[in-house]
């Protein structure tokens, strides 16, 4: 018998990971279609059509110390995620919320983990693979919960570097699609660039990052792409709106050409874990003007101290 390689360094001939390498599944607490089990344990069927066709829905929740930040707007994400796939919420809103209540307390014992982030998925159900949608199906609904990692104390203090990419993705980009390859691609382009986030570009204007939005300051004004089609409203969208208007900054959605986003004075990033973030260079030149010039700017700060009181007055 031939011995297997176990590990990159003893594979000769590729030097590529082998299975032994990937970190072990997680013990942490899921929940599946009724039922509480360690994730590693959670099985579905091969016939699901999430798994067949990408024919589903996902939401990411962040919490801090426990507390969930800004459900309802998430959960109000879900419902437009679930009508653009004709998917019926097989759950109320006290259901999800004790769910990813359950699984955070049970993380926060278990890990002492001191911010979670909730993964909530539903996809249309299991049948015979047809492209046509099955009426009637029992959709499958998945939940899981892990540490969010919020940026660090560096990436705060210095900004994030970023690459730019066209945007290949589908035209449907404001259903949270677990279709998410295109966004896999993309954000790749970035990893092996060694920069955190693509920043993409439909047509010559700005639509967002992989897996993040994507706002450009000009002359003291927070401009971001419009909610159409071809972005996911992030929930920081409303969040980032309700601050300008706190902090007097005027707030503008509107079609963003390349050109304005390269001549910036700041860009930031927004996700549920990036929260909001500076994008110091793009393609390797420092963003912003003077002094400025590659370092995180004030809009920024202000937008980042706005949104941890929001964080502080609103979680639940
Ligand atoms: N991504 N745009 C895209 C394409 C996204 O995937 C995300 C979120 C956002 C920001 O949305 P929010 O502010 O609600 O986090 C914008 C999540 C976090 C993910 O896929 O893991």
């Amino acid at each position: 018998m031939t011995p297997r390689a176990t590990s990159a360094a003893d594979n000769p001939v590729m030097n590529l990971p082998t299975p032994d390498d990937a970190p072990p599944l997680p013990d942490t607490l899921s929940y599946l279609n009724g039922e509480y089990a360690p994730l590693r344990d959670a099985r579905i069927s091969v016939l699901d059509r999430g798994f067949i066709f990408g024919d589903g829905v996902y939401d990411v929740l962040p919490a801090y110390g426990g507390r969930l930040f800004r459900f309802e707007q998430h959960m109000a994400r879900l419902d437009r995620s679930l009508a653009g796939l004709r998917i019926p919420n097989p759950l109320t809103r006290e259901q999800w919320l004790a769910i990813a209540r359950r699984l955070i307390a049970s993380l926060q014992t278990s890990k002492g983990f001191v911010n979670q982030l909730v993964y909530i998925q539903v996809t249309r159900g299991v049948a015979v693979r047809d492209h046509v949608m099955p009426p009637g199906l029992t959709p499958t609904v998945f939940v899981m919960a892990g540490e969010m990692k919020l940026a660090s104390a560096a990436q705060r203090e210095h900004g994030v570097a970023c690459v730019t990419a066209d945007d290949f993705r589908w035209q449907k980009a404001h259903i949270k699609s677990t279709s998410l390859l295109g966004s896999v691609l993309a954000r790749q382009i970035s990893a092996d660039a060694g920069a955190v986030e693509t920043v993409m570009f439909r047509d010559g204007f700005l639509s967002e990052g992989a897996s993040s939005n994507v706002w450009v300051v000009q002359d003291g004004a927070v401009l971001g792409p419009p909610r159409d089609h071809l972005v996911l409203e992030g929930i920081r969208y409303g969040l980032i709106e309700d601050i300008c208007r706190q902090q007097g900054l005027r707030f503008e959605l509107r079609r963003i050409a390349r050109a304005e986003v390269l001549a910036a004075d700041e860009l930031l990033l927004s996700s549920a874990t990036k929260e909001v973030l500076p994008i110091t260079t793009l393609d390797g030149t420092p963003v912003g003007h003077g002094a400025q010039r590659g370092r995180p700017g004030p809009v920024y700060a202000r937008l980042y101290a706005g949104y941890q009181q929001a964080v502080a007055a609103q979680s639940i």
